[in-house]
């Protein structure tokens, strides 16, 4: 699958001002990634096809519409990435005075997907009948109002949109609160997740899953993508180069912008000597929970953005094409996860290297697949080996 993160907002987080996000092109400029999934679907044929949609400014009728509609286009490979978008900018920009509480987002997020559910199953799967001879486009009976009313949402349905192939996107959802994770659990057919250390992506893994099948799902039918970075070399030593100089392109006040944007939270008020790990602020515990040293050790503000602006807290994997794949297969088979999400560390290339050098050898090593065995993305997350 390509997926394309969103949001709706050019961050003024950090120190309240526009200009580090805009210097330092920390996600902005940031395109509209659904009309872009249309020109791609045009030009491929298998790769699944996702992208970032908010719960939290638009109706889910609208969602609805628009997700059955790619997924029409794309021939059942859509994929909807769920987020409940937690940064005040956004909500600004849709004319919010105030963002949302997590919870009440997340609250807010269930009924969206449930009225967008009801409406991708307003049209029964046999409802389109074409019959020409006796004049029949739709059997009307096949097709259904579903008089929504909850407590955020109204809808009346039908949709005006024919059955898609996946009956609307598959779903995914990157979700780190409690609340985030009871959503992935309910709907999600894959989960990104961010977790450097494999004790704790184990534990992660674990957890998700008992979730799944305690909401009555098949664990498998929720895939759990870890995020890496992948960055390759012909040799050791080149590929270790190319690190460096990946990561001290990014600087301190980049990575902070970058930072304060995803926690809301503006790191100026802070001394960028602080120790992250001493930090109480609610909205800090996101940060505290994924960045450590290797050695466990904590580090400093400054310290945690540089490394937010280099991988967004992924680990990176280095190495020769053997020694990446090496490490993608030591974290897969202590964590048990059911693939990975990769960050290029540049555009183009580092994706094209990824696959014509780390995939061959996963393939030669059967940890790959060769071919597709199904049509839509749901089918590719479920494949089983
Ligand atoms: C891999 C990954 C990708 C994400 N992509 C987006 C995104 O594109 N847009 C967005 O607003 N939030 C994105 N998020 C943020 C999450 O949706 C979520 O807001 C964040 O992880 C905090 O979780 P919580 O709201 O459950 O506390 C992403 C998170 C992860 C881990």
């Amino acid at each position: 699958m390509v997926f394309f993160a969103d949001l709706n907002f050019i961050s003024d987080t950090f120190r309240g001002s526009i200009e580090p996000a805009l210097r330092y092109a920390t996600q902005a400029p940031e395109h509209d990634p659904i009309p872009l999934l249309s020109m791609i679907a045009a030009v491929t044929s298998h790769v699944g096809l996702g992208a970032t949609f908010s719960t939290s400014y638009q109706h889910p009728y609208y969602a609805a519409r628009m997700w059955a509609t790619l997924d029409h286009l794309t021939g059942g490979r859509a994929a909807w990435n769920i987020v409940t978008s937690l940064n005040q900018n956004q909500a600004a920009n849709y004319g919010q005075d105030k963002l949302d509480p997590g919870e009440l987002r997340y609250e807010k997020a269930h009924e969206f997907i449930e009225v967008c559910q009801q409406l991708w199953n307003s049209w029964d799967e046999d409802a389109v009948v074409m019959d020409r001879q006796n004049a029949i486009f739709v059997d009307a009976s096949k097709v259904r109002r579903i008089e929504f009313e909850g407590r955020f949402y109204k809808s009346r349905g039908p949709l005006n949109v024919v059955r898609s192939p996946q009956n609307g996107p598959a779903l995914i959802q990157a979700g780190t609160s409690p609340k985030g994770i009871e959503l992935a659990a309910k709907y999600a057919d894959a989960v990104f997740a961010i977790h450097p250390r494999a004790e704790d992506a184990a534990s992660y893994y674990a957890d998700v899953k008992n979730r799944v099948s305690a909401l009555g799902r098949n664990p498998d039918h929720c895939a759990i993508l870890f995020g890496v970075q992948p960055i390759i070399g012909e040799s050791e030593a080149e590929a270790l180069e190319k690190q460096e100089e990946h990561n001290s392109l990014v600087t301190v006040d980049g990575g902070m912008a970058l930072l304060s944007g995803h926690l809301n939270f503006d790191l100026s008020a802070l001394s960028p000597d602080d120790e992250m790990m001493s930090k109480t602020e609610p909205e800090l515990q996101r940060a505290r929970r994924v960045y450590r040293k290797e050695n466990g050790e904590s580090m400093t503000v400054s310290e945690v953005a540089q490394r937010h602006g280099q991988s967004v807290g992924l680990p990176q994997f280095v190495g020769t094409a053997s020694s990446v794949a090496d490490q993608l297969e030591a974290f897969f088979d202590r964590v048990g996860g059911d693939g990975f999400m990769l960050s290029p560390i540049y555009c183009p290339g580092a994706i094209e290297e990824f696959v014509d050098l780390v995939v061959p050898e996963l393939q030669r090593r059967g940890r790959f697949r060769t071919e597709y065995t199904g049509v839509t993305q749901r089918d590719h997350l479920r494949q089983e080996d």
